[in-house]
């Protein structure tokens, strides 16, 4: 018989773990409360731009969409993945609202018959896991903090091949039981990384605060360098060899943005405040990438006139996807248009429609073709 596992919250980062537990041979219980979404997965005919989901999905015989997490309890599932959305808030924390509708539906289902495992998969503020356990201890779950390093347009191979797996663990039971799980996928030599789910909550937005600041560092080198009349290229590969350094994301281009980096960033700094260690490295960061956005917008102003072309190869937060949150490309573009540059946007069907609903009017558009998957 197939051990069960319930992946609640089959959304972008949800169905792909919830696809990949299905491959490797766990019957997978998907928890969805969006019924026209949960229907279409039924049927199978949900499009997503992911690779690989769409034909895992097909594929899949043992994934089965429920809409109320009550089957926890009449299918005896033991092992829950939390991936329901945590949205930022105004003040830079995370709301962690539906979350607390999935608890809330377990509590009021009453004590569970069995120790129930819950595996926090979404991103949440450091010390969240721990007031959870507490509610939900004396209901029978414990509650584990398990985040995923993932980049849409490849979440389903990120999956895969992670470099590391990160278990914020509620017991040494729980977190080998999470990590054999892990083990069962995981196509990598990933390190598990091990420790309670306060430790585990910082790292995950410690991990992308670094690689804002390393992407604000290429990025204000390179400032610098263009300033001096310097080769921005030439330091940065130079600076990106040292193998204490490395060079990953130390190119000089767009600022950060995207649905994680810039809110992972804001989210420690707000955590930091609140234990009273305010953060300078996090706000130094966000700082800097506004003024690289500055810089790059008086650049192109000086340098292109009103007559001619400025043309975007792209403005989704990164190449390969559809997303433009936070898109510096897209805020740079749509500043220029505003100035009165002439501004062309090249990218995907799928970029263009967002965009072109947005700004009817700033832009001209060309579909590029994309490229064979
Ligand atoms: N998508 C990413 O690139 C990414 C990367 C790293 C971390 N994360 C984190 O993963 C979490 C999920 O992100 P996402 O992008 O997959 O969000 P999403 O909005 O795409 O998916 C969340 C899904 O949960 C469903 N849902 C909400 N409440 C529910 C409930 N009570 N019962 C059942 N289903 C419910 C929603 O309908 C939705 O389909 C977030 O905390 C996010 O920060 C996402």
């Amino acid at each position: 018989m197939k051990q069960k596992i319930a992946v609640v919250g089959v959304g972008k980062l949800g169905l792909c773990f919830a696809l990949n537990l299905e491959k490797v041979g766990f019957e997978v219980w998907g928890i969805e409360c969006k019924t026209n979404y949960s229907n279409q997965l039924k049927q199978k005919d949900f499009e997503s731009d992911e690779p690989f989901v769409n034909e895992m999905l097909c594929a899949a015989t043992s994934l089965v969409i429920e809409d109320d997490i009550a089957c926890v309890q009449k299918e005896n599932i033991k092992d829950i993945f939390l991936m329901v959305a945590t949205p930022s808030l105004p003040d830079g924390g995370y709301d962690h609202s539906q979350i607390e509708r999935v608890t809330d539906r377990l509590i009021a289902l009453g004590k569970s018959d069995n120790v129930r495992n819950i595996y926090v998969g979404c991103t949440t503020m450091p010390g969240y896991c721990a007031q959870l356990s507490n509610k939900l201890g004396a209901y029978g779950y414990t509650v584990s903090y398990n985040p995923e390093f993932i980049a849409q347009g490849s979440i389903i191979r990120d999956q895969q091949f992670p470099d590391q797996v990160l278990i914020g663990e509620f017991s040494q039971e729980v977190g080998d039981r999470l990590e054999s799980i892990y083990r069962s996928f995981v196509k990598s030599n990933a390190a598990f990384c091990r420790m309670d789910p306060l430790s585990a909550e910082i790292t995950k937005l410690a991990t992308n605060c670094f690689l804002t600041t390393k992407i604000s560092f290429a990025n204000s080198i390179g400032d610098l360098a263009k300033t001096a009349g310097a080769d921005v290229d030439s330091i940065l590969k130079a600076i990106g060899a040292d193998s204490r350094i490395g060079s990953k994301y130390l190119n000089y281009g767009f600022g950060f943005g995207g649905p994680c980096f810039p809110r992972d960033n804001r989210a420690l700094g707000k955590y930091a405040n609140s234990v009273g260690y305010p953060l300078r490295i996090s706000e130094a960061t966000d700082m800097v990438n506004e003024e690289h956005f500055q810089f790059q917008f008086q650049h192109y102003l000086e340098n292109t006139s009103s007559a001619e072309l400025v043309v975007f190869d792209g403005v989704a937060y990164k190449a390969g996807t559809t997303q433009i949150t936070e898109s510096q490309q897209l805020r740079l573009a749509v500043a220029l248009a505003k100035a009165g540059r002439k501004v062309v946007i090249k990218d995907s069907a799928g970029v263009i429609d967002q965009v072109s609903k947005l700004h009817p009017e700033l832009f001209k558009f060309e579909t590029a073709v994309e490229a064979a998957g």
